[in-house]
């Protein structure tokens, strides 16, 4: 195999705090080592349509700190055809791109993972979602912003919910994965979590609510958007009909908890898998997501990861039923 050269960066899904500490954490390990380096802006369809930036350290200065990404992020639709995907590759081809890095969740890695299937261009793959819900990393890049922007909002309305003696169904996301609505409930001391990968979650939520001992302090229960019963809205009439004595509010925290400064934890992450990110092109590896797991850098081939479920961890579970009884 050709020794790599030049290489790309691209963030593409729905973006996460952190993905800014990330493309600075590529651009300047590829500099370092003597490599050129191309921006791709707006995820797939700018391979497709050439939406190229060159990238030189002083371009990442300043952005460590930043929500968002500075490359821009789409779902790409095009990528999904063989055709889309050969018009990408000419282009890479065209301007002698020898390895691509690309950041986001499960969708980015499997339009990843088709394509080095069909091509000799290897790719990296950096989780970045603040869902967390990528199997072979216990954290993705954005994960620990989003839980402490959930904290932080979910406090605030315990205030008002304890003045009024209200209880709050608070929708946090996670289409299909409750990793943000557990820890964030346990952070926040919820006397109740709602998440998609568990069943009786709403028999124990009414078992609470017919005990009534909760009736007079302030009531919160996290919902997961993906939750069985379709989200908080839906959730909290069921409850208020079959509760009429509870005074009842819902919150739907939606895109905020998408943005802001990423944690230092979250920073942290990021450096280190961008740099280990190009470590793995220098090592002739591709079609692989680079994770961390118990603290330590390691390998996960796009194929476990995107296919392999995470599971919720049982015991955060029993701590957080313990802790609300
Ligand atoms: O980034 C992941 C995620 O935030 C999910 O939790 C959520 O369901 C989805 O993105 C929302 O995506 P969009 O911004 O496209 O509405």
């Amino acid at each position: 195999m050709a020794r790599i050269s030049k290489i790309a960066v691209l963030t593409s899904g729905g973006d996460a705090p952190g993905m800014n500490a990330a493309i600075r954490a590529v651009t300047r390990t590829a500099l370092y080592n003597k490599l050129e380096v191309i921006g791709i802006k707006e995820g797939y369809r700018g391979m497709i349509e050439k939406l190229f930036i060159p990238l030189w350290s002083i371009d990442v200065s300043d952005i460590i700190q930043r929500g968002g990404t500075i490359l821009k992020t789409a779902r790409c639709m095009e990528f999904k055809t063989p055709e889309g995907r050969q018009i990408a590759y000419n282009n890479m081809k065209e301007i002698g791109v020898n390895g691509i890095i690309v950041i986001g969740g499960d969708g980015t890695f499997t339009g990843a993972r088709i394509f080095n299937e069909e091509f000799d261009i290897p790719m990296i793959g950096i989780p970045g979602t603040i869902d967390n819900d990528l199997y072979g990393t216990d954290y993705t890049i954005g994960y620990d912003t989003a839980l402490n922007t959930v904290v932080e909002a979910v406090d605030k309305i315990r205030d008002t919910a304890s003045a009024h003696n209200r209880m709050f169904f608070i929708e946090v996301m996670g289409a299909e994965a409750g990793f943000i609505a557990l820890r964030s409930g346990i952070a926040a001391g919820a006397e109740a979590i709602i998440i998609p990968e568990i069943n009786n979650e709403i028999d124990k939520l009414n078992q609470l609510l017919e005990s009534g001992r909760r009736q007079r302090a302030s009531n919160i229960v996290i919902v997961a958007e993906g939750d069985k019963e379709g989200g908080a809205y839906k959730l909290a009439n069921k409850v208020k009909e079959r509760y009429p004595g509870y005074d009842i509010r819902i919150t739907v925290l939606g895109h905020l908890q998408r943005g802001g400064s990423p944690s230092a934890f979250d920073r942290v992450s990021a450096s280190r898998l961008g740099y280990a990110a190009v470590e793995a092109l220098l090592d002739d590896q591709k079609s692989l997501m680079v994770g961390i797991q118990n603290n330590e850098i390691a390998l996960v081939p796009f194929r476990k990861a995107i296919k392999l479920h995470k599971s919720v961890n049982q015991n955060l579970l029993e701590i957080a039923d313990v802790l609300s009884s």
